[in-house]
C-alpha cells in the first residue's frame, strides 16, 4: 500500500464521526433543564446550573432583566448552542443526541426580528409549510390581521424585499407569526417578539400566543410583564441564574423581584390614565 491511500483512510476515519448522523429523532414531551451550565468562551459561564421545567402543552415564560441568559436558554433549547452540561431533556431524550433536523421540526423560534427573505408573501409563508395551499395562506393571513392589508396590495403575490425592508415593523412581525403559525410544531419559542411594535401589533401576536398556549408547548420571552400574567409558570432570572419561579398570584404574595417590577411597569403604564399626570 503507498503512503497516498494509507493517509486516505486515516482522514476516512477521522471523519466518521462527523459524517455521522444523530438519528434519534425529537420525542414531543415535556421539556425539562436541570443544572444547566453554558459558556460561550471558556472563562466566562453565563448559565450558571439552571432548572428549568416546560410540561408539554403548557404557558411558560422567562422574564430577567437585559443580558442574564434569556435568549442563550432558548438557542440551547434550539440546539444552536452547544456544548452545555447539566441535561436538558425533551421527553425520554437527551437534547445533544437528538437528530437536528427533527429538533427544529418539533421547535419554532419567533424572535423580535423575524428573517424574512427577498421574494413573495407566498414564498416567505411557505418555508412554514412548503405544500400550503394559498386559502390555507389566506386564513392564518387573517388571523394575524394581516390579510386586508394584503388585499390591497398585490395579495400572496406582494414583495418582500431583503429582511421585509418594505414592510412596518408590525407587519414583518404578523408575518413571521402567520409563517410560524403554518409551521405547526409543538413547541414555540417567542423571544421578545412583540418588542419595538406599535401596540395594535402587538396585543394581535399576543392574542395569537394566548391561543396556540392552549393546545401547543409555548416559552414567552418577555419584558413586559402585562404579556406574561396568565402563564403556567413564570420563572423571573437574574444573572444566569433563577431566582424566583411560580404562577402570576403566587409571585406578588411572594412580594419579590416580580412582585416590585410588576408594581413599577403598572405604575408605568398607568401613568396619566387616572388624570394624576396633570
Ligand atoms: N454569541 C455570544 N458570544 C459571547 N457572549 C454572548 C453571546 N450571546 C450572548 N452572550 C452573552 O451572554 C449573556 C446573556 O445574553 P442573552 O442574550 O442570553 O441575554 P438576554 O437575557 O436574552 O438579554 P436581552 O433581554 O437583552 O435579550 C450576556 O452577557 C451576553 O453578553
Ligand atoms: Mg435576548
Amino acid at each position: 500500500m503507498n503512503g497516498m491511500a494509507a493517509s486516505d483512510k486515516i482522514f476516512r476515519l477521522l471523519d466518521l464521526p462527523e459524517a455521522e448522523k444523530k438519528t434519534l429523532s425529537c420525542p414531543d414531551g415535556d421539556i425539562v433543564c436541570e443544572n444547566l451550565t453554558f459558556s460561550y468562551e471558556a472563562d466566562r459561564e453565563i448559565l450558571h446550573g439552571v432548572d428549568l421545567s416546560f410540561p408539554k402543552g403548557s404557558f411558560t415564560s422567562i422574564v430577567g432583566e437585559s443580558g442574564c441568559g434569556k435568549s442563550t436558554i432558548a438557542a440551547v433549547l434550539m440546539g444552536r448552542n452547544k456544548g452545555y452540561t447539566g441535561s436538558v431533556r425533551i421527553g425520554d431524550a437527551e437534547l445533544h443526541e437528538i437528530n437536528e433536523d427533527s429538533l427544529m421540526r418539533q421547535i419554532t423560534y419567533i424572535s423580535h426580528q423575524s428573517y424574512l427573505f427577498k421574494g413573495t408573501v407566498r414564498d416567505n409563508l411557505r418555508m412554514g409549510k412548503p405544500d400550503a395551499e394559498d386559502s390555507e395562506l389566506w386564513a392564518v393571513l387573517e388571523r394575524v390581521n394581516l390579510a386586508a392589508f394584503l388585499k390591497e396590495e398585490q395579495g400572496l403575490d406582494t414583495r418582500v424585499s431583503e429582511k421585509g425592508g418594505n414592510f412596518s415593523g408590525g407587519q414583518c412581525q404578523r408575518l413571521a407569526l402567520a409563517r410560524a403559525l403554518l409551521h405547526d410544531s409543538s413547541v414555540y419559542i417567542f423571544d421578545e417578539a412583540t418588542s419595538n411594535i406599535d401596540a395594535e401589533s402587538e396585543n394581535d401576536i399576543m392574542r395569537e400566543i394566548h391561543r396556540l398556549a392552549k393546545t401547543k408547548t409555548v416559552i414567552l420571552i418577555s419584558h413586559r410583564l402585562a404579556n406574561v400574567t396568565a402563564s403556567d409558570r413564570i420563572y423571573i432570572m437574574e444573572n444566569g441564574a433563577v431566582t424566583e419561579s411560580g404562577t402570576q398570584e403566587e409571585l406578588l404574595k411572594a412580594d419579590g423581584v416580580y412582585s416590585s417590577l410588576w408594581n413599577t411597569q403598572q405604575s408605568l403604564e398607568n401613568y396619566g390614565k387616572d388624570g394624576s399626570a396633570a
